[in-house]
């Protein structure tokens, strides 16, 4: 079982022909509404691989909750530990320009109000894989970090946003996983060299680094791996990296061992690139599968 704690936003998208710049105006045709949040866009991630998720994490009292809750709920994440604070869903705006890039803002309200404590104890076995991101308190990470870490389950941290977290929580890890502007943020925060390699050796946790287009490079306890990405033409890379944490999650909390794990999460995240949207466009454990090379 995968018990994350998360964001959860509503997300405005807006289709661009170019990313504005400080000072800009940008006209669009349209822009459409879907539910987002790292934390909420991985858990998604991880159901549609299969995997059983509960979530916590915290949506406002306005008129935004529901709307941001309903693909956790249609996908089955059990929201039944999701608490309504008494301020503003999180919100986010999202530019999208025509090679998939992306811009996004995001107003965090009730996301940190969320507290560690509404995961019971029962739920932090070494049957659970905890799923954390850094759109939600720091403190509270890094107390759910000790927390699982004492009770034995095994925990994934996508370090996005990037930002600072305590030495201890991080060496806490089972698997960072960070794209290269967090990877280069976390080493420089550190003191210590970039990329996997020099993460790994300061935390002595498995340390994933996506690289976009150029694929991915880890640094784990059995070794170096680099994978190219899995090539497709990108329509919305949004959400990428939330599906490829989402899914490797879900593959590691069903027993599945890290390469062939990361191998699977790669393509997964490739096949949420060719689709418009976040968190809608995650795919099904089914579509992973028929993509994955034999
Ligand atoms: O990673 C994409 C997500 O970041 C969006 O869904 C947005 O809500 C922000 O949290
Ligand atoms: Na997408």
């Amino acid at each position: 079982m995968i018990v994350c704690f998360g964001s959860i936003n509503l997300d405005l998208i807006f289709p661009l022909p170019q990313l504005p710049v400080a000072g800009q105006t940008v006209l669009g045709p349209h822009m459409h509404i879907e539910p987002g949040g790292k934390g909420a866009n991985q858990a998604v991630a991880a159901a549609r691989d299969g995997a059983q998720v509960v979530f916590a994490g915290a949506v406002g009292r306005d008129a935004l909750a529901e709307d941001a809750l309903v693909l956790l709920r249609r996908t089955g994440v059990d929201v039944s530990r999701v608490i309504q604070a008494d301020t503003a869903t999180g919100c986010a705006a999202i530019c999208v320009d025509q090679a998939g890039r992306n811009l996004i803002a995001v107003a965090s309200g009730a996301n940190l109000a969320a507290r560690q404590a509404q995961i019971d104890d029962a739920l932090l076995g070494p049957g659970t894989t905890v799923l954390l991101q850094r759109e939600t308190d720091p403190a509270e990470i890094e107390a759910l970090i000790r927390r699982a870490r004492a009770r034995g389950a095994r925990i994934v941290l996508n370090l996005a946003p990037p930002g600072p977290l305590a030495p201890d929580a991080l060496k806490a890890l089972d698997v960072l996983v960070v794209n290269e502007h967090e990877a280069a943020w976390l080493a420089g925060h550190l003191g210590v060299s970039d990329g996997a390699g020099g993460l790994h050796a300061a935390l002595g946790v498995d340390v994933v680094v996506t690289l976009g287009e150029a694929g991915l490079e880890a640094a784990t306890r059995t070794g170096r791996l680099h994978l190219p990405a899995h090539g497709v033409t990108a329509v919305d890379t949004t959400g990428a990296g939330d599906c490829f944490t989402g899914v490797l999650t879900a593959a590691l909390d069903r027993g599945m061992a890290l390469q062939p794990a990361l191998r699977r999460a790669n393509v997964a995240a490739a096949l949420c690139c060719t689709r418009k949207g976040t968190q809608g466009s995650m795919p099904t454990a089914a579509e992973t599968a028929a993509a994955l090379p034999a």
